[in-house]
């Protein structure tokens, strides 16, 4: 194989190849052995030895070499890779990657450039690192129609909320300890803001729904604007807010989405701490299937980057690469704002004022949206009070509409949060 990256997922494959040897060749029959490595610095320090001979600057020596049947990309970023991984393909090598960024958004043209070509293309690690949901849905779950996955797909996120609800701090705290631990980027917007997530969701929904569901196809809010008044609230009324995709194909409309979701303390994902990650699946026939793992770290990740070889050794050994990958089987088709149903939790902060809440519950029930719960509490603020409402199920296009009446009101000062809510809380 040749390896484009030697970073921390790259070297994490090294060790793995050297140290399971006995177990590949009896897998695949034979061994397997790194020929070249791509890095961008051939003096560094790296967590594996490795012959210094084997590194290189020119992607041709890994592309173009006769003798690698796979590349294994674990380098990061979009269009170097992309093109890199058009060429091993149309060299004929197989290829495995690590890259969400690159799948989310290229996947259906690196796809189809693999089956042109008679190639595999492996992607496990791109989602949920070393939970082997991939596979899951495509072989484990082929039998099934899959109807929602719901997911904690980025390690950063989790961590800040967990930390955060268990400590009372606040974001920027929680962000900055993430940072100095490294569960954190210097530059974490693609983690807070949901994009990360949202391309992890785009490749389930895709596998899941057989569809072919693009980045842009996902609605996304990030936890930036989550205070610890909300993870409170949240507690109080008996949910922890974690950020969650969720992909839904009801009939066969879809909608798929990343935001700060509320669950019921009870629910298997509520209880997913720190940086792991879970996707919890619902098959019309299987029910419902909760997968637990790392997400991240080098040999985690690593070990779903060596499965994924392992995978097209065995196809070259029985002489079938490129024939596992079924195209996509429906036309996409996404769900109206209208057809969204969903529950949603809402924090305003109105004048401490007789028949503010009378106000308040008539427009509700003039928008068709009812209520769960509803809270009026004073604030230390003067003349302030703050409502807290969890809806019944109610259209997305209803609420929205809610919303942007709300904050028109003359007796509401400020709309200061509003969170999607999925489950019951056991009274
Ligand atoms: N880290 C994880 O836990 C994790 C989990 C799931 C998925 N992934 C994905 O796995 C991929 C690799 O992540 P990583 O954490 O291993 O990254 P990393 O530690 O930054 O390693 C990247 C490697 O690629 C090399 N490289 C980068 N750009 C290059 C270029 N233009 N030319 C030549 N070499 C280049 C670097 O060379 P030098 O070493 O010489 O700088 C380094 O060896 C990414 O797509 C990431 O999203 C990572």
């Amino acid at each position: 194989m040749g390896l484009l990256g030697l970073g921390t997922v790259g070297c994490g494959v090294v060790k793995i190849v050297e140290n399971h040897q006995d177990k590949l060749k009896h897998q695949v029959g034979c061994s397997v052995k790194v020929k070249k490595a791509l890095v961008k610095d051939l003096h560094k320090d790296r967590l594996v030895n490795i012959d210094e001979k084997l590194l290189t600057l020119h992607a041709e020596e890994v592309l173009e070499d006769p003798e690698i049947d796979v590349v294994i990309e674990v380098m990061g970023g979009v269009e170097e890779a992309r093109h890199y991984i058009l060429r091993a393909l149309k060299n004929r090598k197989h290829v495995v990657t690590a890259n969400k960024d690159l799948m989310a958004v290229y996947g259906s043209e690196l796809l189809a450039a693999a089956s042109e070509n008679n190639c595999d293309l492996f992607y496990e690690a791109s989602v949920a690192g070393g939970i082997p949901i991939l596979r899951s849905l495509v072989d484990g779950l082929a039998s099934d129609r899959i109807t929602k996955m719901m997911g904690i797909v980025n390690g950063t996120t989790n961590f800040i909320l967990t930390k955060m609800n268990n400590e009372g701090s606040s974001y920027e705290e929680v962000l900055h300890q993430a940072q100095a631990l490294g569960f954190a980027e210097a530059d974490p917007t693609s983690d807070v803001e949901g994009i990360d997530a949202a391309r992890k969701m785009a490749i389930l929904a895709t596998l899941g729904f057989s569809m072919n569901i693009e980045l842009k196809d996902v609605q996304v809010k990030g936890i930036s604007s989550v205070s610890e008044e909300d993870l409170e609230y949240s507690k109080k009324l008996g949910y922890t807010m974690k950020l969650i995709g969720i992909a839904h194909r009801e009939k066969e409309k879809v909608e798929v989405s990343v935001a700060p979701t509320l669950l019921p303390h009870a629910h298997p994902l509520a209880s997913v701490q720190n940086e792991y990650n879970a996707v919890y699946v619902y098959g019309e026939a299987v029910g419902e299937t909760m997968f637990y793992g790392p997400g991240a770290g080098s040999l985690p990740t690593a070990t779903a980057v060596v499965s994924d070889l392992v995978g097209v050794m065995k196809n070259m050994r029985l002489g079938v690469n490129g024939k596992s990958m079924v195209s996509p089987q429906f036309q996409k088709t996404l769900k109206e704002k209208e057809e969204v149903q969903a529950k949603h939790f809402l924090r305003v902060h109105v004048k401490d004022e007789v028949g503010v809440l009378s106000h308040i519950t008539n427009l509700f029930s003039n928008k068709g949206v009812s209520f769960e719960k509803i809270l009026q509490l004073p604030l230390k603020e003067d003349a302030l009070a703050e409502v807290v409402v969890v809806t019944h199920h109610a259209s997305l296009q209803r609420y929205e509409d809610l919303l942007e009446e709300l904050a028109g009101m003359p007796m509401v000062k400020e709309i200061k949060s509003s969170y999607r809510v999925e489950g019951e809380v056991a009274v």
